[in-house]
């Protein structure tokens, strides 16, 4: 789900240019978050995984290090591990060192952190055969030769399916079912919903960090496309929509503003915002619903003390003709 800003190909940049038009001429005004994770976006998603108000990344590694073990157990040896975005260094060396995979299938549409990953994971993973894909995992996906007559474990970790909307997010988990085949399993982090208390900081740090995450959005339209939006005149907010059960993020603008992106233009009043990223939270039900609904059933949950997060392998189960 990264794309990085060094070296992007032109169909990539007109994509941007594109989504960024189109989303501030919408109202209301949304960008897909997707434009967050350039360069600068991705190593400051790295420094909120740190902040002691962003709880899903230590909880999530807690229960990797308590759960893959039992993955492990349920699902055997001689698998391929594919992987559904480029892995995390902290994250997949966890599964791999329990599952023991005889493959390591990372996609990722970002051919550059593939390889800059993979590099990072062979020197720990000396014997590991890693076969990375360059892909779109929305779109169908042709195993590598050493994958193809393996059985196949999805690894889909962080939550980052709360950034899709159900509709998006059922098609997507569709997608890995049709990729990985029947009977793969799939393992995958989501959040759960709690108190708001706990949700906006998470959000919306006092050290400022997921506000520059946000608003470094504006610096890379400026930079990237043409702009003079005057980053000083907006602002981070986090907010929780109940109705959605998920945290918006949005740039506010603190005051009425006229700007030119692109070569167009652009007036923001007061308090107008643009919508740059979504985080859906999950009731457990609503967890289990959205699997089905894919064509995974969920065999095992897992959940730390608070109930905070939620790890769960799925299977990918035939389709029933009857009841
Ligand atoms: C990478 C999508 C899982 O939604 O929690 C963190 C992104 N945005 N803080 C999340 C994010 C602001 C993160 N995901």
């Amino acid at each position: 789900m990264t794309d990085s800003d060094a070296g992007t190909t032109g169909a990539l940049d007109s994509a941007f240019r594109a989504d960024v038009l189109r989303g501030l001429q919408s109202h209301p005004r949304a960008i897909p978050a997707r434009w967050l994770y350039d360069h600068a976006g991705s190593g400051l998603f790295e420094d909120i995984t740190d902040l002691p108000e962003y709880y899903p990344t230590r909880t999530e590694r807690g229960l990797l290090e308590a759960h893959c073990p039992e993955v492990a157990e349920i699902a055997g040896t001689g698998h391929a591990v594919v992987e559904f975005g480029s892995g995390s260094s902290v994250k997949t060396p966890i599964l791999l060192r329990a599952v023991k995979p005889a493959v390591y299938v990372p996609i990722d549409i970002s051919g550059e952190f593939l390889r800059e990953s993979n590099a990072v994971l062979a020197k720990d993973f000396p014997d590991l055969d890693i076969s990375p894909v360059e892909a779109d995992f929305m779109h169908p996906v042709e195993m590598p030769e050493a994958a193809q007559k393996l059985p196949r474990i999805g690894f889909f970790p962080g939550s980052t399916i709360g950034n899709m909307v159900p509709r998006t997010g059922v098609d997507l988990l569709r997608r890995m079912r049709e990729n990985l085949g029947e009977g793969a399993l799939l393992l995958i982090g989501m959040d759960r919903v709690k108190d708001e208390e706990i949700l906006v900081p998470a959000y919306d740090d006092s050290a400022g960090v997921t506000a520059d995450f946000n608003l470094n959005l504006i610096d890379r339209i400026n930079r990237e496309i043409g702009g003079d939006m005057p980053r000083e005149k907006f602002r981070h907010r986090a907010v929780w929509n109940a109705s959605h059960s998920r945290i918006e993020m949005h740039i506010e603008a603190l005051e009425p503003v006229d700007f030119t992106v692109g070569g167009e233009r652009f007036h923001m009043e007061a308090g107008e915002t643009i919508h740059t990223e979504n985080s859906h939270k999950f009731a457990p039900r609503d967890q289990r619903l959205l699997l089905r609904a894919a064509g995974w059933e969920p065999i095992r949950e897992w959940t730390d003390e608070k109930g905070w997060f939620s790890l769960i392998l799925a299977e990918a189960t035939p389709q029933r003709f009857a009841p």
